[in-house]
């Protein structure tokens, strides 16, 4: 079989739901999943475990063998570079990456390094047809203009000081490198924008950036404006459309957002209901403060009565971080995603609910781990 998909990051939210969508469609044949791990058996049930947690079954799960493993590290796929399997790989969704505001040291040597390893892995393997980067819409950047509606630009900024975290950075230049190293390279950008939960199981497989709209509403205050509208995605659709794109014969487009673009992005207003009727709680609405960045501080005294049990100085950081990407409003353009003919993602607000009973029983401090690992 010559049309393998490799997927790295299944031991992650975005590259787990993937899997599990390849699953669903009946691909499992088809996949190999580059993971870290001692052996290829003990990377093998780090995929399983966590692909059972993003709605697996046992069946589909049980298919997968570990000659399906490749065990490595981005940082050293030398180590791999012989392995034969990989002149079968037709289709390549790179999904693993640090995915973390904080500074971490190893950012560029994961994400720019680590890509750029791996797209020099599979240069010029015979059966490579396409390799589909998952980047991030946001990293276009803080001055991206277009009045808060992003296009599908290929070029992205470079320069530190247009973003607001190295992490966005980061993801700009792996995409930089990839077109400049690798010019005959299939490369795809898919970027999602901001992946809040999954349509079905809720924020049970992650918590991550959940916990920023709850606690926006238990503070009745955050950066964005009411009326504003924010582009979040549920992960399940997500992954949806990248094996969609990772399955069409022919693309139009070499970038993609994933987002919920001008047709599924709801306003902070229509996430203040939609919160407050599956919290059993009223709507802050007008009521409603918006903060400046630099005046979030004036809440520290509501975050301690609040938000029980919290690190208020580490809450403070996470809402200054969150804070300015939700701050910048961007509603990320999908034009290219929709014109493949790619449904679009539900708003939010259809499953938000979900999220909230998934969650009910989990502290904000419980949930902000997800996104300060
Ligand atoms: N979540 C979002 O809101 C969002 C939005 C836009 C774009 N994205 C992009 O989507 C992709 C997936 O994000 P995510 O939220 O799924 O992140 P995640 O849950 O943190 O998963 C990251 C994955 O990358 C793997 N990984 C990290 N360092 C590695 C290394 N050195 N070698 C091999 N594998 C490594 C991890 O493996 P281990 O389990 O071994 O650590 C894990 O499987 C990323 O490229 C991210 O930039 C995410």
């Amino acid at each position: 079989m010559n049309n393998l998909i490799l997927i790295t990051g299944a031991t992650g939210f975005l590259g787990g739901a993937t899997a599990v969508e390849a699953l669903k469609r009946g691909l499992g044949d088809r996949l190999l999943f580059l993971s870290r791990a001692d052996t290829a058996e003990a990377a093998l049930l780090r995929v399983a475990v966590n692909l059972k947690i993003l709605g697996a079954t046992d069946a589909e799960i049980c298919r997968i063998a570990v000659d399906q493993i490749i065990c490595a590290d981005l940082s050293g796929l030398d180590l791999v570079a012989h392995d034969a399997r990989l002149d079968r790989v037709s289709t390549v969704i790179h999904s693993a990456a640090l995915a973390t505001f904080s500074n971490h040291p190893s950012l560029e040597k994961i994400n720019v390094d680590g890509t750029v390893a791996l797209a020099k892995l599979l240069y010029k393997r015979p059966s490579l047809a396409r390799f589909i980067y998952i980047g991030t819409a946001m990293a276009c950047g803080e001055h991206a203009g277009d009045a808060g509606s992003i296009a599908e630009r290929l070029d992205l900024p470079l320069d530190a000081q247009q973003h607001l975290v190295p992490y966005t950075r980061s993801k700009a230049l792996a995409e930089a490198m990839l077109r400049s190293e690798f010019p005959d390279l299939p490369l795809v950008m898919a970027r999602p924008s901001i992946i809040v939960g999954h349509t079905r199981l809720g924020c049970a497989p992650s918590q991550s950036i959940f916990w920023v709209f709850m606690v926006a509403q238990m503070l009745g205050a955050f950066t964005i404006a009411l009326d504003q509208k924010i582009d979040v995605i549920p992960v399940d659709w997500c992954a949806g459309a990248i094996v969609d794109l990772a399955l069409r014969d022919k693309l139009s487009s070499r970038v993609y957002h994933l987002s919920a673009g001008d047709r599924s992005s709801v306003s902070f207003r229509e996430v203040d209901i939609a919160l407050a009727a599956a919290r059993g709680v009223s709507p802050v609405g007008a009521a409603y403060e918006q903060v400046a960045i630099e005046s979030l501080g004036k809440l520290l005294p509501q975050m301690r009565e609040c938000i029980p049990g919290c690190n208020d100085r580490l809450l403070l950081r996470a809402l200054k971080l969150y804070g300015g990407f939700a701050g910048l409003s961007y509603v990320f353009r999908n034009d290219n995603l929709l014109a493949e003919g790619i449904a679009p993602s539900p708003p939010l607000t259809d499953y938000l609910a979900r999220c909230v009973d998934s969650a009910r029983d989990i502290s904000i401090a419980e949930q902000m781990k997800w996104d300060f690992k």
